[in-house]
């Protein structure tokens, strides 16, 4: 299949109602063509997830992060501003700042070029006798950062609408919830063997939940209460469900006085398109935020954060946290499974796709997504 006939093919699933809708052929997820189009179409171009603001709280507190092939360090300023730069020396492009961690300024590991937490060059050793040589005129380059509740996004893009614009029709739903309050207690990078949109569509579909998670979460999920919006939105698509009584996690913790009648059971899953997912709970949330290394191969960023009632009560922070993180981690292992095995079987000579249950609706709306996305300029 050419590229342009697997863009086609995509349109066409596009445009399909959602009740008799099908899968993504296999070439979606193998064609080299069509990847380069999703890097420059929809990686260089929307809003992807560095982090939750609170993983930063502090002023020189920093994660990093990538933007297709830039890196970039996300800050938090002194007057608490998050702001995101690249992060690649201005002298001869070393890495400036590497994971997570707090600092005043970042020196170059290189020649140690230094900068404050505004980008702005501070010091230059051994440059006095350069002439016209102002190192204090120079700045790494700033990129478009928006925090939405709670959520840092970044873009190459300057004429991106905003997040707040796009996420407009998402907010009444996830408002109540007050998430930007949760306290984050783990934050993971990996790499898995997969194509990112096999584990994009995966998060999107509680139709795997009570098969591949029948051991975790699948168990505290009743799937008749999925919910879908009823319109189709640009930049994201979400479903909610309930959680079951005694479900270990997803009920609101007595304190918890900001969500009402079945608000207090229910769980919001939204994905923002193109790679940014939460499971947001009354008591916690996890996410993932995807960014791919290869056509096969995917940056995984992986947190989870509590309610703030929850974590202001929890007896033994350490074991609860150890629990949380282990039970997540296993939730994770099961989904890595399925995904790598997808994306290995995508290859197979005699590989198909099938029609999709309605349990699977966000996959067609991924598709709207991916199809708007593609199609040429
Ligand atoms: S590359 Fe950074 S100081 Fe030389
Ligand atoms: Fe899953």
């Amino acid at each position: 299949m050419t590229t342009e006939a697997l863009i086609a093919a995509i349109a066409a699933r596009a445009a399909t109602p959602p009740e008799s809708a099908l899968a993504l052929p296999p070439a979606a997820y193998r064609d080299e063509t069509l990847h380069a189009l999703e890097r420059e179409r929809i990686f260089k171009r929307d809003w992807l997830c560095a982090g939750s603001a609170n993983e930063i709280p502090k002023p020189g507190d920093y994660l990093t992060f990538a933007i297709d092939d830039q890196p970039i360090v996300v800050v938090r300023g002194d007057d608490g501003v998050i702001r995101s730069f690249s992060n690649v020396c201005l002298h001869r492009m070393m890495r400036l700042a590497e994971g997570r961690g707090c600092a005043r300024k970042f020196t170059c590991p290189y020649h140690a070029w230094t900068y404050d937490l505004r980008g702005r060059v501070v010091a230059v050793p051994h440059m006095k006798d350069a002439p016209n040589f102002r190192a204090r005129d120079l700045a790494l380059p700033e990129i478009r950062t928006e925090v939405w509740h709670g959520w840092i996004y970044v873009t190459l893009n300057a004429e991106a609408p905003s997040v707040a614009t796009q996420l407009e029709a998402l907010d009444p739903l996830v408002a109540p919830y007050q998430m930007e309050n949760y306290i984050p207690v783990a934050a993971q990078d990996h790499i898995w063997a997969t194509n990112w949109k096999v584990l994009t569509e995966n998060f999107m579909e509680g139709y795997h939940l009570p098969v591949t998670h029948r051991a975790t979460v699948g168990a505290w999920m009743p799937v008749d209460s999925t919910r879908y919006p009823n319109a189709i939105h640009d930049g994201f698509t979400y479903q909610t469900f309930e959680k079951i009584e005694g479900a270990t996690y997803g009920r609101a913790h007595p304190d918890n006085h900001r969500l009402e009648g079945a608000q207090r059971y229910t769980t919001v899953m939204p994905t923002v398109f193109p790679s940014h997912m939460y499971v947001l709970g009354p008591d916690h949330f996890w996410y993932l935020s995807l960014r791919p290394k290869g056509v096969g191969e995917v940056h995984v960023r992986f947190g989870i954060s509590y309610a703030p009632e929850v974590h202001a009560t929890l007896t033994d922070r350490e074991s609860s946290v150890a629990n949380l993180v282990a039970f997540f981690d296993k939730v994770n292992g099961e989904d890595r499974t399925v995904v790598e095995s997808v994306y290995a079987n995508s290859n197979a000579p005699l590989a198909i796709t099938g029609r999709l249950s309605w349990l699977e609706r966000e996959i067609n709306d991924f598709a709207r997504y991916l199809a708007r996305r593609l199609k040429a300029a």
